[in-house]
């Protein structure tokens, strides 16, 4: 799919697709006919306002239908309801996009004049609403069939027209390179434990590289991990065959020296729980535990493909969790690359003690600031269920920032508190502290187990538990938390 930009919508090519919104109007008056559906009115020889008049079509939220049109003109169009224009929020400008690219997505044509950009509302700008089209359209088109022997359907190519004014330009290249994030997002997600390794993070990671001399990746093996002292990390995968990595990944677009900003991401290829092994049932989306991973790669695609005037880290800590004879057991004892001591009270705790050692790693860069962003915590989704990421800081005017970058990106997350009074919940008899804080607050002492090596810099934690797959029939990768994360890199460049 390629998107552009029209400033006018005069001209209607040929063999084309039109999208038209129809508007309905407050209580007691009829539905706004802009000049545009009188155009088409005319072209279709009142066919919209017949269709109307019948009751076939109205203003009312998703009320369609779609006109073939034999004479001069565009081949089809669209004419869909928006609703009180007024009452649309970024969610249902989203679903009113993918409504109606669905209804001529099987057959648009060469190209296709999306003028849903036009819809006037308050709640939405220019911009905003062209974010909105780039990543439902991209969403919409997203398949993941690459194990099916026969592929279901095959997206169609067409050319995607945004009706816009020249200033929405660098808002729409910025959304197909977040929506482009999002799909590498997904598809590191949605592959399985048994492909997406963490060696196969590692090989994602390279190629990264390899189209920009801008950026470096570094892959540190078991043995140099071992020498830095990264015990922690190292316990994750001692079950397992495959061998653990830390991925770092560096940017360099802004000045030389500049501090960089740091992701970090939970790389779990599989988290079977290790010893405190999990119960088999959606034992399989725990393939779904490297999301965190996925979108920091995806940020950093997105990064280089903006070509951001900014430093940018990216460092993946990649595991797989296993049990076996060799992995590490409740009780035992490891000693992080921060000097402090870990007692491993539950091995499903398992994220948290390959982060430690990354967020230690992140101090050489002399980060500006750090994100880490992981699916840590089954709490989070009780606390927020799958719509909103959780935000812990140790800067509460950072977690506003990342906030906000959410709320423009329309990839919500919100602030958990992480007061010193959570602390005291890994307290250990043996060690410096326990990998688990008990049942209540189970999010919040994640995260304060996190900012024990975070001291030295700002940082937040993103935990994505509840927003990084979808369950059941429509199971598969989101690609979140992937626009917040473009948008606050995008905010700092
Ligand atoms: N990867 C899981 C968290 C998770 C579980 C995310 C289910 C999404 C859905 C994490 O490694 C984990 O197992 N966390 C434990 C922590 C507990 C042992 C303190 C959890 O949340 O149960
Ligand atoms: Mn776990
Ligand atoms: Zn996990």
């Amino acid at each position: 799919m390629n998107f552009s930009l029209q400033q006018n919508a005069t001209e209607l090519s040929a063999g084309s697709s039109v999208i038209l919104p129809l508007a309905k109007a407050a209580e007691g008056h009829d539905d706004l006919i802009t000049p545009c559906l009188k155009a088409a009115d005319e072209l279709l020889n009142g066919a919209i306002t017949h269709a109307i008049a019948s009751g076939d079509l109205s203003g009312k939220f998703k009320s369609s239908q779609l006109f073939l049109n034999a004479g001069s003109g565009p081949d089809r169009i669209l004419v869909i309801g928006t609703g009180v224009a007024d009452q649309l929020t970024g969610r249902k400008y989203h679903q009113l996009v993918q409504s109606a690219w669905s209804q001529i997505s099987s057959n648009p044509g060469p190209s296709v004049l999306n003028q849903l950009t036009t819809i006037q509302t308050k709640n939405l700008d220019l911009n905003s609403k062209v974010r909105l089209t780039v990543e439902a359209i991209v969403q919409a088109c997203y398949r993941f069939d690459q194990f099916k022997t026969t592929p279901k359907d095959v997206p169609p190519s067409t050319d995607m027209i945004l009706l816009a004014d020249t200033s929405s330009q660098v808002q729409l290249d910025q959304s197909v390179a977040t929506a482009q994030a999002m799909d590498l997002c997904r598809d590191l997600g949605n592959l399985p434990g048994n492909i997406c390794t963490p060696s196969y993070l590692a090989e994602q990671g390279h190629k990264l590289a390899a189209g920009s001399d801008k950026v470096t990746t570094q892959v540190l093996e078991e043995a140099e991990m071992e020498t830095l002292g990264m015990h922690s990390l190292l316990s994750v995968g001692r079950g397992s065959a495959e061998p653990s990595k830390l991925i770092v990944i560096n940017y360099q677009g802004g000045e030389k020296g500049a501090q960089p900003h740091v992701l970090v991401g939970k790389g779990i290829t599989f988290d079977s729980g290790g010893i405190s092994i999990k119960p088999g049932a959606a034992m399989d989306e725990m393939k779904y535990d490297m999301c965190g991973a996925a979108s920091v790669m995806g940020t950093m695609q997105a990064v280089i493909k903006m070509d951001l005037k900014v430093n940018l880290v990216v460092i993946v800590a990649s595991a797989e969790n296993m049990p076996s004879s060799t992995a590490s057991k409740p009780g035992d004892i490891f000693t992080t690359m921060s000097g402090k001591t870990v007692e491993v009270l539950n091995t499903d705790a398992e994220g948290r003690l390959v982060l430690c050692d990354a967020l230690t790693y992140a101090e050489r860069f002399k980060p500006k600031t750090v994100v880490d962003v992981a699916t840590l915590t089954g709490a989070c989704i009780i606390a927020l269920g799958h719509h909103t990421s959780a935000v812990l800081s140790n800067d509460d005017a950072f977690a506003t920032s990342l906030m906000s970058a959410g709320k423009q990106a329309f990839d919500h997350a919100w602030q958990l508190p992480m007061g010193e009074e959570y602390q005291a919940q890994l307290d250990s008899n043996f060690a410096d502290l326990g990998n688990i804080g008990g049942r209540a607050a189970g999010t919040i002492t994640a995260a304060c187990f996190l900012s024990r090596f975070a001291e030295s810099f700002t940082w937040a934690h993103l935990d994505i538990a509840g927003t990084a797959w979808t369950s059941g029939a429509k199971k598969g990768s989101t690609g979140r938390c992937v626009p917040l994360l473009v948008q606050h890199i995008v905010n700092q460049a």
